[in-house]
């Protein structure tokens, strides 16, 4: 008979508690931080975290820190019960799911800010987002104290930027960046993809196709870069989208890259809005 069980902990003492019996046990733990609104992209990071933990802890917070004012915090879906159903069925140990008080209590005046990896591409449109990022995610890695903690390559720079503070700040927690999960057309895989009208779903995964193109059309003609580029942002826009970003940039460091040479490892990064939802993709090239 499965005996296996979900525990469900908003308190932080109480999760402690939790995960010092873990320890107790010589348990390996992984957390995975989501928003919540889970889909099969999520679903995969848990089974990642299970191939390299015993145990695996799902945060489910909606960060206020990380939406600027006018952004989508009050639409962003929070379906806990789907949600926990989703953790159940992928054999989770446990769901945190913090309060805002919890998270924030009165007087909170701590802020952990990155610099350099979070100035370019998505910290440019939103100056305040990787701030928030960096100062739940570091909130969530004290909390759980885990062993790994889990992140999509979809949201890649959010990744570097965890990266490099946790290095920093000498966190003794190793990160683990898991491949993007897509639709059979393409699309990444993203919460903000159900806000999308029917008609603006068909003309999505162009996104993917184009960055696609993008980086074989430049393995092909590297000395094109810039008019490559600029072509596949034009396609982009003449589709529908309003293109934020379409840049080639240092897989590593982010650092923008003029001319693209052989051993060099470049990725391509795109954001742009169809109607009022903003889709981000990137793919190595
Ligand atoms: O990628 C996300 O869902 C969020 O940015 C994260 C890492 C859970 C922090 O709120």
């Amino acid at each position: 008979m499965d005996d296996h069980r979900l525990t469900i902990v908003s308190n932080i003492q109480v999760l402690r508690e939790e995960i010092a019996d873990l320890r107790a046990q010589k348990k390996t733990v992984a957390l995975v931080p989501t928003m919540g609104a889970l889909h099969e992209g999520h679903l995969s990071l848990i089974d990642f975290a299970k191939e390299h933990a015993d145990q695996v802890v799902c945060s489910i917070y909606v960060n206020p820190k990380q939406f600027a004012p006018g952004e989508d915090l009050d639409a962003y879906p929070r379906p806990l019960i789907d949600d926990i159903r989703a953790l159940e069925g992928k054999l989770t140990d446990f769901v945190f799911t913090p309060t805002d008080d919890e998270m924030y209590p009165d007087g909170f005046s701590t802020n952990i800010s990155v610099s350099g990896v979070t100035s370019p591409l998505c910290g440019k449109s939103r100056p305040d987002h990787f701030d928030g990022v960096a100062t739940v995610v570091t909130k969530l890695l004290m909390m759980v104290q885990p062993d790994i903690a889990i992140f999509g390559e979809k949201d890649y720079q959010q990744l570097l930027v965890i990266r490099r503070f946790v290095r920093d700040l000498n966190i003794p927690i190793e990160i683990l960046g898991a491949p993007i999960v897509r639709s059979d057309d393409g699309l990444a895989l993203s919460s903000r993809n159900q806000y999308l009208s029917e008609d603006e779903r068909k003309t999505a995964p162009l996104l993917h196709q184009t960055l696609l193109q993008l980086a074989e059309d430049i393995k092909e003609e590297r000395s094109k870069l810039s008019s490559l580029i600029e072509a596949s942002s034009n396609k982009l826009t003449k589709a529908g989208f309003e293109v934020d970003y379409l840049e080639i940039r240092d897989a590593k460091s982010l650092a923008p890259i003029i001319e693209i040479y052989e051993d060099q490892t470049a990725r391509l990064f795109v954001a742009a809005k169809l109607g009022t939802t903003r889709l981000i993709d990137n793919v190595a090239v």
